[in-house]
């Protein structure tokens, strides 16, 4: 039997890499999956049970419109998988507000609104989770990203009081920090050889990360195999963080 069997899920920044993988992977294994994404984006999708929903997370209506869209398709919600996400590459004494506002808009206050807006309809699922994608940045740095880091730190903070708060309604929260991944984030920079032979090499599996490979992650923590976990920042990220 597939592993979410009658469940329904949200996917945000489905259109593209580790969205899109996690959609058609959480379909695959028998969800039903609203895939939400920027106005504009490719949501085509040829795996059955994934729908498409064109919205930009930051908007005041976006948590509202997300999950009613959920609910009016599937008539429950079991999975949020916050997800969308932007990159962004100022040195702190550079960096103006609105490059500030712009990477924690998207990256961490639409995470905990579309959370705030899920919370009512997960506490009524029979195993209602959330799992937000940060990143081994939330841990860990490097130069120009200030605001990037200080989002999915944010979002690893989040995560953790949010399983805190809604484990006695049986809804685990966690998140996953992904390394280095091929994904449209990341394909202009992995494009050159050289860079992406370097974080290759930086992972002790000496590759970099397939979107599908963080797609697995989101799915174990949405089955029951997961059931035990929350409170988590999971890295996958091929050992990249294993040496100091
Ligand atoms: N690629 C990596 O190496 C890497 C590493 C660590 C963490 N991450 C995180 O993984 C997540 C997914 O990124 P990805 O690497 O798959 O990149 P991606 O660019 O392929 O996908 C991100 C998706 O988010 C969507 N998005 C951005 N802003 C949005 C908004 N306001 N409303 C709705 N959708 C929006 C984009 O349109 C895009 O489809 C992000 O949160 C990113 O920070 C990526």
């Amino acid at each position: 039997m597939a592993r979410l069997e009658g469940r329904a899920a949200i996917v945000t920044g489905a259109a593209s890499g580790i969205g899109r993988a996690s959609a058609e992977l959480l379909a695959q294994e028998g969800a039903r999956v609203l895939a939400v994404d920027r106005p504009g984006s490719d949501l085509t999708f040829e795996t059955q049970g994934v729908s498409p929903l064109e919205a930009d997370v930051t908007q005041d209506t976006s948590p509202g419109t997300v999950i009613s869209s959920a609910l009016e398709r599937f008539g429950r919600l079991d999975v949020l998988f916050n997800n969308a996400g932007v990159g962004a590459n100022a040195l702190a004494a550079d960096m103006t507000d609105e490059a500030w506002d712009y990477v924690q808009a998207v990256n961490l206050k639409a995470v905990f609104r579309l959370c705030r807006a899920a919370i009512p309809h997960l506490i009524q699922s029979p195993a209602g989770r959330i799992i937000n994608t940060a990143s081994v940045m939330a841990e860990g740095t490097d130069y120009g990203l200030a605001a990037y880091c200080a989002s999915k730190a944010g979002v690893v903070g989040l995560t953790r009081t949010l399983a805190l708060e809604l484990g006695k309604h049986g809804v685990t929260a966690n998140a996953i920090m992904p390394g280095a991944i091929l994904t449209g984030m990341t394909a202009a920079s992995f494009a050159r050889a050289d860079v992406a032979e370097i974080w290759a090499k930086k992972s002790v599996l000496r590759r970099l990360g397939q979107p599908v490979d963080i797609a697995r992650v989101a799915l174990f923590l949405a089955s029951d195999d997961a059931g035990f976990v929350t409170g988590q920042a999971i890295a996958a990220d091929g050992g990249l963080t294993l040496r100091v």
